[in-house]
């Protein structure tokens, strides 16, 4: 479904009309980047190379960092691992001197009292006290360790979506009828997120389930409260809640954040995907709806809940798309969905502080055509003021990216009453334009891009990295320097440098780190370091993630289609090296490799393995793999992994000896 969910619906794409800000945007051209003779020729990247970054270990992200957050600059040691070889089969793999060990399976326990995971006899009762199906984003909160413990923290974990005819028995015959409202029931308690804690022991990972902090998140029963300035709008409103400020579970879950005063952020992506039926004839909502392609029809949630279905109750889609806060140290909490970082297909919403201590957030709205944004909080995070922080992301400004074909790039503030923001438009508030941001973005000519999929910032370096996944529907004529591929088959890495390490500035600078794809297929335009080696190269940059010591990860969701597995990769992105991808992981067959997310000390890396054994025509009864329990009378379970180096070393090198 994720995959065939990227419909554009951007009408400027549709139309194949560029605003005039694109075509002034484009008059300019940059130096030789875009050119793949360059890449061919190993040019390129001395080309894109940054000034003063040329000379190996030293020039590395911090660096550039003239704002250092209160951190000292750090030296970024370059990656030294043995590289692992490209291919497909049934299970992962990884250097041989690391383990992967499984640490939470889909239906795995949480609580005292979870029953005991029985894929015959699914419930949503049941699976409400286990772990979620296709584990995506996993953030990691430290605790201090107990005796006996070596580590201990708060895993906070997004159950993004449910792969349906794999993951219940029976489906496939007669579906969609085969949906009852318990299957569907069980599918929403599948979703959502998981809390857990969990602690190291003689160098193994698990969870913790006695623990106070453990909860779980569902589609189908969490309360949850709307915050911001759109709540409360009447489009909002809904039969079962005339305040339009409270609404029950979040969906498709996709990347996330964890912040600095100890919330987990959870990215509600392709919300669309949860509604049925057909919006009354002329329906006010038609043209919003249409822009976030609703109804999508993925689910048959709506033949039995009404609030799933748009016929029935219109203004409900209005309430997902948004970022959902949870104070993960308050497990009584009710999450809060913030409307102030807007509503599109959010994919993540990493934090970072400017300077000034203001909170950045920067998000990618996942579709063809669609755009990449940042909020910046009006406050500044105070770290002795809790209470103060958790509203932090109330009140502040959220900008939409425009990428000039000079190497700038503007961040142009969604604010009503700004520009194009007016009720001559059709935008009466803030709230409106939140609740129609990719709209207020179009009229500000934001750029389109790639499919922005995960957005993180190096916070001690004032760098930031984009991941787009690919854009099979972009044409010659629609490229510009920031998406120069027509038919983008597998994405492409951008590289953004906020000014003296201020990442709530709103003119910065930009660059493409990687084209992705086969280096040896000229045809494809792909753009690495020549000394990426066969198996470094992947398409479809996905989730990503900044280790300890700022390097960068890129995580795959779509390599499939080069006829590999997708998994992980470490990119270096300074020095000689600077644009080499190394191949760390690899996914068993099917599967997505998302979450990548480093514990503090940088010696443990969880990794989410989503979606194992799907593909065409894979069901409960016939998957392409059954990891990881590989138990005949047993479907495959995504999982989370921990990943540790045998000798305790940091993940990725430097190797200790
Ligand atoms: Fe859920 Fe854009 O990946
Ligand atoms: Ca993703
Ligand atoms: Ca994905």
């Amino acid at each position: 479904m994720q995959d065939d969910d990227n419909t554009p619906s951007n009408p400027r794409a549709l139309a194949g009309a560029r605003t005039i800000g694109d075509i002034i945007a484009s008059r300019l051209t940059r130096r030789g980047f875009v050119s793949g003779m360059a890449a061919a020729s190993g040019l390129a990247l001395a080309a894109c190379g940054r000034d003063g970054a040329a000379d190996g270990l030293g020039g590395n992200a911090a660096g550039n960092a003239a704002g250092d957050n209160g951190g000292a600059a750090m030296e970024a040691p370059a990656f030294d691992f043995k590289e692992i070889a490209r291919g497909l089969d049934e299970t992962h793999h990884l250097p041989a001197d690391y383990d992967a060990d499984i640490l939470l399976r889909w239906g795995d326990a949480l609580f005292p009292d979870s029953p005991a995971f029985d894929p015959q006899a699914q419930s949503a009762d049941a699976q409400r006290r286990q772990f979620g199906y296709n584990n995506d984003f996993i953030g990691f909160w430290p605790l201090a360790p107990r005796d006996g413990e070596e580590a201990r923290g708060i895993l906070c974990v997004n159950h993004e979506y449910v792969s349906t005819l794999l993951m219940q028995p029976g489906l496939a015959a007669d579906y969609p009828e085969s949906m009852t409202r318990e299957r569907c029931e069980t599918e929403m308690a599948a979703h959502g997120g998981t809390v857990v804690e969990i602690a190291q022991r003689n160098g193994k990972w698990a969870p913790v389930l006695d623990s106070t902090y453990n909860r779980r998140i569902t589609a189908g029963d969490t309360a949850m409260e709307i915050t911001g300035p759109a709540a409360g709008h009447p489009r909002l409103r809904t039969g079962a809640d005339p305040t339009g400020r409270a609404v029950t579970g979040t969906v498709n879950n996709c990347a996330g954040g964890v912040t600095p005063w100890g919330s987990y952020l959870m990215a509600e992506e392709n919300f669309n995907a949860y509604f049925l039926g057909a919006l009354p004839e002329d329906h006010p909502e038609a043209e919003n709806y249409g822009r976030y392609g609703l109804p999508g029809g993925g689910y048959q949630w709506g033949r039995h809940v009404d609030r799933f279905n748009v016929a029935a109750e219109p203004n409900e889609p209005n309430r997902f798309g948004w970022v959902v806060e949870v104070d993960i140290l308050n497990p009584a909490s009710t999450p809060k969905k913030r409307t102030a970082l807007g509503r599109f297909k959010h994919e993540g919403a990493e934090t970072v502080l400017a300077p000034d201590g203001r909170v950045v957030i920067y998000m990618g709205d996942d579709q063809r055509f669609d755009y990449v944004y940042k909020f910046v909080s009006a406050r500044a995070y105070d770290e002795g003021d809790r209470e103060a922080n958790l509203s932090l992301l109330d009140e502040g400004t959220l900008y939409v990216a425009r990428f000039e074909d000079d190497g700038t790039l503007e961040w142009m503030p969604l604010v009503f009453g700004k520009g194009p923001l007016t009720p001559e438009n059709g935008f009466a508030s803030q709230g409106e334009v939140l609740i129609e941001t990719r709209r207020a973005a179009d009229l500000l000519g934001a750029t389109p891009m790639d499919r922005p999929e995960d957005v993180e910032a190096d916070p001690k370096g004032g760098r930031v990295w984009v991941m787009l996944t690919n854009n099979s529907q972009r044409t010659a004529d629609q490229t510009d320097a920031a998406n120069p591929r027509a038919e983008n088959l597998f994405g492409h890495i951008i590289e953004i440098t906020e000014p003296d390490g201020d990442f709530a500035a709103t003119r910065s600078r930009w660059e493409i780190l990687i084209k992705c794809g086969d280096p040896d297929k000229p045809e494809f335009g792909a753009m690495w370091n020549p000394l990426t080696s066969e198996n470094g190269w992947f398409g479809a940059p996905d989730n990503c993630a900044v280790d300890p010591f700022g390097r960068l990860w890129v995580a795959t969701d779509g390599n499939r289609s080069t006829g590999a597995a997708d998994g992980l990769w470490a990119i270096e992105t300074d020095g000689a090296r600077r644009g080499a991808g190394r191949a760390f992981f690899r996914a068993p067959i099917g599967a997505e490799v998302c979450g990548p997310r480093f514990a503090a000390d940088g010696a443990t890396l969880f990794l989410s393995v989503q979606h194992p054994g799907d593909g065409r025509g894979a069901t409960f009864e016939a998957p392409t793999t059954r990891w990881p329990d590989f138990d005949d009378a047993a479907p495959p379970r995504p999982a989370v992994v921990a990943v540790r180096r045998k000798d305790g070393g940091p993940i990725g090198g430097p190797l200790t000896g």
